[in-house]
């Protein structure tokens, strides 16, 4: 299932998953947390559940007055990786956009996580700009595009 982050149950998971796979990257991950929890306005959260495992984090950024998506966090937890299920979430993602009439979703990827770029490329995004420091100082973050 598919469905809105609910605070009241994906608090503990949410926080667990943000201090694994996102602070080692980018620091405290307080902000992207509360981001999560109370997505509201241009800020929207989802996760896939099954037997109650959270399996994936999608977070978009949802600006239709600038025809601006752009996909915050993609995230396959660790046991569930290589399974298809990046390319199921990034489906949905597509599928998102085109029901809110985006013609194409931007991204960005720190050049240490050569992983999700192989995966982002392999899956029809391409690098448009590379930005040093965007994110973290001295670290080239690459900015990634696809037309949908
Ligand atoms: C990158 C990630 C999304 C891939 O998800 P996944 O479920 O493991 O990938 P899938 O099994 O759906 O793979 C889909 C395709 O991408 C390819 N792929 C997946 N990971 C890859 C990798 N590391 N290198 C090269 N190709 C890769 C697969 O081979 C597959 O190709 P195919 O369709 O030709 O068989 C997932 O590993 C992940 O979330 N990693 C952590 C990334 C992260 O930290 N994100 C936070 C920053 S936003």
């Amino acid at each position: 299932m598919i469905r809105r982050v609910k605070p009241e149950i994906d608090a503990k998971i949410l926080k667990e998953a943000a201090e694994k796979y996102l602070e080692p990257y980018y620091g405290n991950q307080n902000k992207t947390l509360e981001w999560w929890l109370e997505s509201k306005h241009y800020k929207q959260a989802f996760v896939s559940v099954i037997d109650w495992w959270i399996r994936w984090i999608l977070s978009l950024k949802v600006r239709k007055e600038i025809e601006y998506l752009k996909i915050s966090t993609l995230l396959v937890l660790e046991d569930f990786q290589w399974n298809k299920i990046g390319k199921e979430l990034l489906y949905f993602a597509e599928n998102f956009a085109r029901w809110n009439n985006f013609s194409s979703i931007k991204l960005t990827v720190s050049e240490e996580k050569q992983e999700a770029l192989a995966f982002f490329k392999k899956n029809g995004f391409y690098i448009t700009d590379i930005l040093l420091g965007k994110y973290k100082a001295g670290i080239n973050e690459n900015i990634l595009f696809k037309k949908l």
